[in-house]
């Protein structure tokens, strides 16, 4: 029995961040969290970070560590996305106001000072959001870059093109300078694109088997899905809408779900018509060399089991 994965949780919940959390709460034997990060993003941070411990207190663990990071990308204005996600970024179910404190570290110190204390390539960085607090990590503290296991992220698309532009995915577009800064890093990346999220649609079929098991988690976070996947269903005219963040965990807890190949993928910084494409070079035409494993393909039914299974379990 192997002892479980040292993680770092970054993200802007979010709903689809919150089942991303939910399931690696879930996964103990697996999954062993260090901290969360939160960042602004999908809403600012003031609320990411309140909604990052009114997941913890939902899911009965405020013994989990959750630490503010930067409230902004390092090069540009922020972006968030209330039209998808809500004024609070977790509409959809009444929640109390968190009452668990936020640690006084501030996120990028806390990931400098844990990848210097953890021995080296123990800790896996498993990034919801846009990259600002990893960028800063790595522009502060290069030298805690090698020590990095892997970084697990969710960002980018190259055959679905974008979601907050036809160019550019959301997480990559908030900040293309911290993503240019993770990607250019020399860090083993495993990148989880829309290309792979939007065949994780969640389907009326797929959201009852949630309600079913249900507890208190499981029904907050069907409220949490049917608000979230309303935005999505009247753009794609879809059952469901995409599940994009659990994505980084299910990896985790089961990476034979997803299938890709190392490839080089460079980010647009400089157009703003452009502005955070990855341009994923997936049938290696550019001789670059290969920075991430880009995955493609995953086994939607078996990673809705897992999610479904691993929900049943808080
Ligand atoms: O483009 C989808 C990503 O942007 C997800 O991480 C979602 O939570 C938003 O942050
Ligand atoms: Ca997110």
């Amino acid at each position: 029995m192997t002892s479980p994965r040292k993680i770092i949780i970054d993200t802007d919940p979010g709903q689809d961040d919150a089942a991303a959390i939910m399931l690696a709460f879930a996964s103990p034997g697996e999954l062993e969290i260090l901290g969360i990060t939160v960042v602004a993003g999908n809403v600012p941070l003031r609320l990411t970070s309140r909604n990052a411990r009114v997941v913890c207190e939902l899911c009965g663990r405020t013994d989990v560590k959750v630490y503010e990071g930067v409230d902004r990308p390092m090069r540009r204005d922020l972006v968030t996305a209330e039209h998808v996600h809500g004024k609070t970024g977790l509409d959809g179910a009444e929640l109390p106001e968190p009452t668990m404190a936020v640690q006084s570290e501030h996120a990028v110190d806390f990931i400098i000072e844990t990848l210097r204390k953890e021995p080296a390539g123990t800790v896996t960085l498993c990034t919801l959001g846009p990259l600002s607090n990893i960028g800063n990590v790595l522009e502060r503290a290069p030298d805690v870059a090698p020590r990095i296991r892997e970084i697990v992220m969710m960002g980018g698309g190259y055959f679905e093109g974008g979601n907050i532009t036809p160019a550019a995915e959301f997480n990559i577009y908030v900040d293309p300078h911290a993503a240019e800064i993770v990607f250019r890093s020399g860090v083993p990346l495993v990148v989880m694109p829309l290309d792979v999220t939007h065949q994780l649609m969640t389907t009326k079929a797929r959201v009852s088997r949630i309600a079913a098991i249900g507890t208190r988690p499981a029904k907050v976070m069907v409220e949490w899905l049917e608000f979230f996947e309303r935005f999505d269903e009247e753009k794609y005219g879809s059952d469901g809408g995409p599940l994009h963040d659990p994505t980084v965990i299910a990896y985790l807890l089961e990476p034979e779900l997803f299938s890709g190949r190392d490839c080089n993928v460079e980010i647009e910084t400089a157009s703003e018509l452009t502005m955070g494409m990855t341009v994923v070079d997936w049938w290696r035409v550019s001789g670059r060399p290969a920075n991430a494993r880009v995955m493609r393909n995953v086994d939607s039914d078996g990673f809705f089991a897992l999610l479904t299974d691993r929900f049943s379990r808080i």
